[in-house]
């Protein structure tokens, strides 16, 4: 009887399984944000197959899960979300709520929005000095109202997004030692360092006489740029960020 139950209770096991389970497939050039404990992946390319198939899911990382068994992590497909657009190389913000998904290529509008609350896509119209197309492979930093963008191919310029009144404004400027795109971008207090990346193929970033690689850094209170040499302190300084985020 004790065996009964046991196969009886396997087949239940595996065959939820089978026709339950979640697994993505393979992708490149998606983006992967994380709100609250889950982290939510969208967009991508499938080699042979154009966008990846299931463009919206998420990982719930506050669950327990090893990677041995990839159809045993705790995935949920979020795709079938009404007016879920398409997406790859794009650049993925969020604030405590809403994920902003801007450029890359795309099959909806330049900026789409996703609430991961109410579980809302939307396509927003935007304003002000909209980028064109160029914004590709770069990376996005959100302080407050403001998501920040630097860059796409060839561009030398700041594009700030109002996320409160879906406004672009444009700084021009000539990074030296930063690429326009492929570069890191991170946030540390009220400003933004740029680091590495490239310019119009993939052909590096830039070195000073020294051979050193120095960092840009954009403050965003006055939109104005600065470029820090000193590689002991920064060093530190990102051994202090990687502890405490
Ligand atoms: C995810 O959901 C979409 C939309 O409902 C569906 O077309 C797709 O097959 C699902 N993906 C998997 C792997 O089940
Ligand atoms: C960030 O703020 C802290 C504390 O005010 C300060 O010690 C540090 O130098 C600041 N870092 C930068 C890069 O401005």
């Amino acid at each position: 009887m004790k065996t009964l139950l046991s196969i009886v209770l396997f087949c239940i096991i595996n065959f939820h399984k089978i026709i339950f389970a979640f697994v993505p497939s393979g992708r490149g050039e998606h983006n992967a944000v994380l709100v609250d404990k889950k982290l939510y992946f969208h967009g991508g390319w499938a080699a042979g197959e154009g966008y990846a198939p299931s463009q919206l899911f998420y990982l719930d990382v506050s669950k327990s899960f090893t990677i041995l068994d990839i159809s045993l992590m705790p995935w949920t497909n979020l795709s079938s979300i009404s007016g879920v657009t398409c997406k790859t190389g794009a650049t993925a913000c969020a604030d405590e709520t809403t994920i902003y998904y801007i450029g890359g290529w795309h099959c909806g509008g330049l900026v789409s929005k996703f609430n991961t609350i109410s579980l809302q896509w939307s396509e927003p119209t935007t304003s002000g000095s909209i980028p064109k197309e160029e914004i590709k492979f770069v990376h996005c930093v959100i302080l407050e109202n403001n998501i920040y963008i630097y860059g796409g191919y060839a561009v030398h310029k700041m594009n700030i997004l109002d996320t409160s009144k879906l406004f672009w404004s444009t700084f021009t400027s000539s990074l030296i030692y930063s690429g326009t795109h492929f570069y890191s971008a991170t946030l540390l207090n009220d400003s933004i360092l740029y680091i590495g990346g490239a310019f119009h193929s993939l052909d590096g970033c830039q070195t000073n006489s020294n051979q050193e690689l120095p960092i840009s850094i954009y403050n965003t209170n006055d939109n104005t740029w600065r470029i820090v040499v000193g590689f002991n302190k920064i060093i530190f300084n990102f051994n202090y960020i990687s502890l405490y985020y």
